[in-house]
């Protein structure tokens, strides 16, 4: 099979100048970053949200560099088209430029990723700075950012008032001078995530911000119905492999019990004067007494 051509960040910019939607989605491990691969998306986000659907923590918060490395090494060994951004979790760039400059590098040196995603504006702004002062790409992210909504305690929509949605838009802007490639917009009004795209020349992606964006992204588990329990309101499922799953394991679990599963076609055959052979060299053989049973009643 031809490799497929690398996307480029460039290429990106050209598809959301020429009217076209970028397609993300994250992925957490090689197989399933390959499937994203093959279906032709044009952005494997490695979210922290692996913190929830991988690690099964109840927020972003807990999940560390090196838990993010070796998911973001296992999805890019299996990508050969997309662009693949690394999230960056808690804890790698609030303490400072020389920490996320450091950790945004082994998110690129050590794990192979294109580019990499910090939350928010205001004091990120200096840590993106200093991270594309290395020739590192960025995207930004604004509106519900999870880190520090878990932190605040609300999951709500953000910029449903006209000055939250202009600080939002300011954010935005911020990024975009600062330099970042594209910028998620998570969980605003449709005409405010419209109004930010029609002002930033980069590309935006949204997740809940209606269908103006350049592009959408959705999480793996909520796209293919994989989340167990609550979904938010933005995301459509696309399958219910999670339903799949469910009847594949019952199935197999009694199969097992019924012995219906392995039948020949599973099994491997030996020539017969081997087999005979075998049989009459171990024909003595028994099971050692177990003394740990109970013994059978006389
Ligand atoms: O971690 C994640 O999955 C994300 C997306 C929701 C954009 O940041």
């Amino acid at each position: 099979m031809n490799e497929p051509e690398r996307l480029t960040l460039t290429d990106l910019t050209d598809l959301a100048r020429q009217g076209k939607r970028i397609a993300m989605v994250t992925a957490y491990d090689a197989s399933s970053a390959a499937l994203a691969d093959e279906a032709g998306l044009d952005i494997i986000l490695v979210g922290d949200s692996a913190a929830m659907t991988i690690l099964g923590h109840e927020s972003t918060l807990p999940v560390t560099m090196d838990e993010m490395l070796l998911l973001t090494r296992a999805v890019t060994r299996a990508v050969r088209r997309a662009v693949v951004v690394a999230d960056m979790p808690f804890g790698a760039y609030q303490t400072g430029e020389d920490d996320a400059l450091r950790n945004a590098i082994r998110f690129v040196k050590d794990a192979g990723a294109d580019a990499v995603k910090l939350e928010g504006a205001g004091r990120t702004l200096t840590r993106i700075s200093a991270i594309l002062d290395a020739g590192i790409p960025v995207m930004g992210h604004v509106g519900l950012t999870p880190q520090s909504a878990s932190l605040a305690g609300s999951y709500k929509a953000r910029g449903r008032t006209a000055a939250e949605a202009r600080r939002i838009l300011d954010e935005a802007r911020a990024l975009e001078r600062t330099g970042c490639f594209a910028v998620v917009l998570e969980a605003i009004p449709a005409p405010v995530a419209a109004r930010i795209s029609d002002v930033l020349k980069i590309p935006t992606i949204g997740i809940g911000a209606g269908a103006s964006c350049d592009g959408q992204v959705l999480v793996w588990h909520d796209l293919l119905g994989l989340t167990r329990g609550h979904v938010p309101r933005f995301v459509r499922r696309y399958a219910d492999l999670g339903q799949a799953a469910l009847d594949a394991l019952r199935q197999y679990a009694a199969d097992v019990r019924s012995v219906a599963f392995p039948d020949d076609s599973h099994t491997y055959s030996m020539p017969a004067e081997e087999l005979a052979r075998f049989e009459a060299q171990t024909a003595e053989l028994r099971a050692e007494p177990d003394f740990t049973k109970p013994l059978p009643k006389r």
